[in-house]
């Protein structure tokens, strides 16, 4: 991965943040390592804390990019529920799904590596596909953000792309993990920037990106960032873009994927499907106004 590396430029931050991340694809997927070695590379301090399988393919496929056999590996320490890789500490897996490893890694890892201190942050992602709408409900990336905003209070920001295929972690990085990785990483570098609070309370954002092919969509220029919403609510909306309310998520990115508009959809951390409220949204809104662009009449 590293040749990738130093095509980017490194805007290093004052300060490194103390990151968990998580995804739902499992611990050895390019997608979260590239994003990870890239979060790295800006100086941030991470712990991957994932699970082992992918939960997101369907049964017949094989769900892991995993290897039980070293040396591909490395020197894996494995018992029936956790496991981590005995020369980078910092990756860590579990036998489970949803919530378990990552409230192992805000809990139990986090803390020893940090000297008590709790995450500061955690991500998920990018997941491969998209998740939209209602697939957020059972989602297992957009459970353990919820999960983190609400029951530990961190701030919380998940990711979909829309193309991609599980790639082992020792496989030559696929261009679609690297873009999905930078784009992920300036909403995150955005949502710092700020200071903290990062995001409102009980509030987590989710993220989906579109799809990279030969044609469109796979140079970073050419994505744009929008906030939109999960689903169509009723209850006060927040005026932003000359319209009550965020476009919905699902018609942005089904019907104009191919603008290479990056969906960003805040949700309220313990309802389903729901915007955060109006106040939240405001906040959101001037964090992330640096980035974002109206979304043009189609
Ligand atoms: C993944 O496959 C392994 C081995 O076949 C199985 O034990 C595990 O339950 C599967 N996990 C998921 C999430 O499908
Ligand atoms: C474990 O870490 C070593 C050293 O960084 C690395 O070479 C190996 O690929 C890693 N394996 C996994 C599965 O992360
Ligand atoms: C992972 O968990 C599943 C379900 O609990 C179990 O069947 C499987 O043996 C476990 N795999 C490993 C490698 O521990
Ligand atoms: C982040 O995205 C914004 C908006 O597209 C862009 O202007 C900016 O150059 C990007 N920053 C980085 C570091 O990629």
């Amino acid at each position: 991965m590293l040749p990738y590396l130093l095509l980017i430029a490194v805007l290093p931050l004052t300060q490194g943040v103390r990151i968990i991340q998580t995804n739902q694809d499992g611990w050895s997927e390019a997608n979260v390592r590239t994003f990870l070695d890239v979060l790295s590379t800006m100086g941030h301090d991470v712990l991957l804390s994932a699970p082992r399988y992918s939960y997101s393919v369907p049964p017949s496929m094989p769900n892991t990019t995993d290897c039980d056999n070293p040396p591909g590996c490395g020197d894996l320490s494995i018992d029936d529920i956790y496991g981590y890789n005995r020369t980078n500490l910092r990756l860590g897996f579990m036998n489970a799904s949803q919530v378990r490893p990552i409230r192992n890694g805000i809990r139990h890892v986090g803390p020893r590596l940090w000297n008590q201190q709790k995450a500061e942050l955690v991500l998920a992602g990018p997941d491969i596909g998209h998740t939209l709408g209602t697939d957020q409900i059972t989602a297992p990336s957009v459970q353990a953000v919820k999960y983190a905003a609400h029951e530990e209070k961190i701030p919380a920001i998940s990711f979909a792309g829309a193309t991609g295929a599980l790639t082992s972690w020792n496989a030559p990085t696929p261009s679609y993990s690297m873009i999905y990785a930078q784009l992920a990483e300036n909403i995150t570098s955005t949502v710092v920037r700020g200071g903290k609070p990062y995001l409102p309370s009980n509030t987590y954002l989710h993220v989906n990106f579109p799809r990279v092919t030969d044609e469109r969509c796979n140079a970073l220029s050419d994505f744009k960032f929008v906030l939109t919403r999960s689903r169509l609510g009723r209850g006060l909306h927040t005026r932003w873009c000359k319209r009550w309310g965020f476009p919905l998520e699902t018609d942005v990115m089904r019907e104009r994927g191919d603008e290479c508009f990056v969906t960003i959809s805040p949700g309220h951390a313990n309802r389903q499907l729901s915007g955060p409220g109006v106040l939240a949204e405001r906040k959101i809104i001037q964090r992330l106004g640096p980035i974002l662009v109206c979304l043009p009449e189609a």
